[in-house]
């Protein structure tokens, strides 16, 4: 046991008492609410996740009601939120409870970490904030102040590593506060023990204890492995307009952004001369091409590089679905094609204007 860590809980909880955020989730303790929140949280920051938490809440406010919802109203709940996989396994989760324990979910972090999509982070988060189990939810957070705390240069994305802090971490957990004293670590590396080389340390509670603060090393701690470049890949996508309405498709069951609905597109950037070839494998013929934009999309491992055309076609459009704009703007449509969305459900407000 590091003597750093063991001294953490006391100055931490201190702070926290005073300092905490005050956020829609906190200070319930359901579990559902628990999980719903740490689940967005795992890839999306804490103000951009507020609104859709507080929606998903209003629209579904408890384990039952997920259960029961379609997939495609929940895909819109989480339409501009990422990472998509995350509601479908919060959907499969709902079903587990209901159908595994009743309705009633697990209290345990083994049992808990049955759930789809619930790894040993989430586990944690759920079973210290709403069941007071003294288990840790050591998180990219919370690596980053454990690696600064104890002047550790090691790589925090080596498993072993994460491990050990984990489990130094599970030995200081204050028995009777565990749900407080995860949420503190995590608004203190939100807050004060920032990434990227920004701590504030003058109002960090650890101060005084912190051996990279120590050493000089904030803005060289934590390390990190470099990790394998992004690809790149470039699209053609095409805005298809006919009689007042716009193709769509839906993409595929499994991969990235699976299930949801998208524009027609093919791989590669084709010059303007040779963009209208691909309409026959939609058995469409442009009669008038209308405007060109482009749009860049980044995601973990791929950044999309897009180039669009709007176009009026006619022909039989095989394997599309052509929708009104009020259709368009019930679909969850991925935020890749946020900007071909915002332009089609203006040429559509437009036409059905005429
Ligand atoms: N990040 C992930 N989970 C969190 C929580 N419960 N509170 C604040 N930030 C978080």
């Amino acid at each position: 046991m590091h003597e750093n860590i063991a001294a953490v809980p006391g100055p931490l909880l201190d702070w926290y008492a005073v300092n905490k955020r005050t956020l829609p989730w906190r200070g319930i303790g359901d579990p559902y609410q628990v999980l719903v929140s740490e689940i967005m949280l795992q890839q999306t920051r804490v103000a951009a996740v507020i609104p859709y938490y507080l929606r998903w809440m209003e629209s579904l406010p408890s384990v039952e009601a997920l259960a029961e919802v379609p997939e495609e109203r929940l895909m819109k709940l989480w339409q501009g939120l990422g990472y998509y996989s995350r509601a479908r396994n919060l959907h499969r989760a709902a079903l587990m409870v209901m159908e595994e324990y009743g309705g009633q979910f697990p209290q345990s972090h083994r049992e808990l970490l049955r759930l789809p999509g619930v790894g040993d982070y989430t586990a944690g988060a759920v079973a210290s904030i709403a069941f007071g189990q003294a288990v840790p939810a050591v998180d990219g957070n919370v690596l980053r102040v454990a690696a600064r705390l104890t002047g550790s240069e090691e790589d925090i994305l080596d498993p072993a590593v994460r491990r050990r802090f984990r489990e130094e971490m599970a030995a200081v957990i204050p028995a009777d506060r565990p749900g407080e004293f995860n949420q503190a670590l995590m608004d203190l590396g939100a807050m004060v023990c920032l990434p990227n080389g920004a701590p504030v340390c003058g109002h960090c509670p650890l101060e005084a204890l912190c051996a990279a603060n120590r050493l000089g090393l904030q803005n060289v701690l934590p390390v990190r492995r470099k990790k394998a470049p992004r690809r790149t890949e470039e699209l053609t996508v095409y805005l298809l307009l006919r009689d007042g309405r716009m193709a769509v498709r839906r993409r595929a069951e499994t991969g990235l952004l699976a299930g949801l609905w998208e524009f027609p597109h093919v791989a590669g950037t084709l010059d303007d001369g040779q963009a209208g070839t691909p309409l026959s494998f939609w058995n469409l013929r442009a009669r008038e091409w209308r405007k060109k934009l482009t749009a860049k999309h980044v995601f973990t491992h791929v950044e999309w590089r897009m180039t669009g055309y709007l176009l009026e076609a006619e022909g039989e459009g095989s394997g599309l679905t052509w929708v009104s704009r009020k259709e368009l703007a019930e679909l969850a449509v991925p935020s890749a094609f946020a900007k071909f969305l915002e332009e089609a459900c203006r040429v559509l407000e437009k036409e059905a204007m005429q």
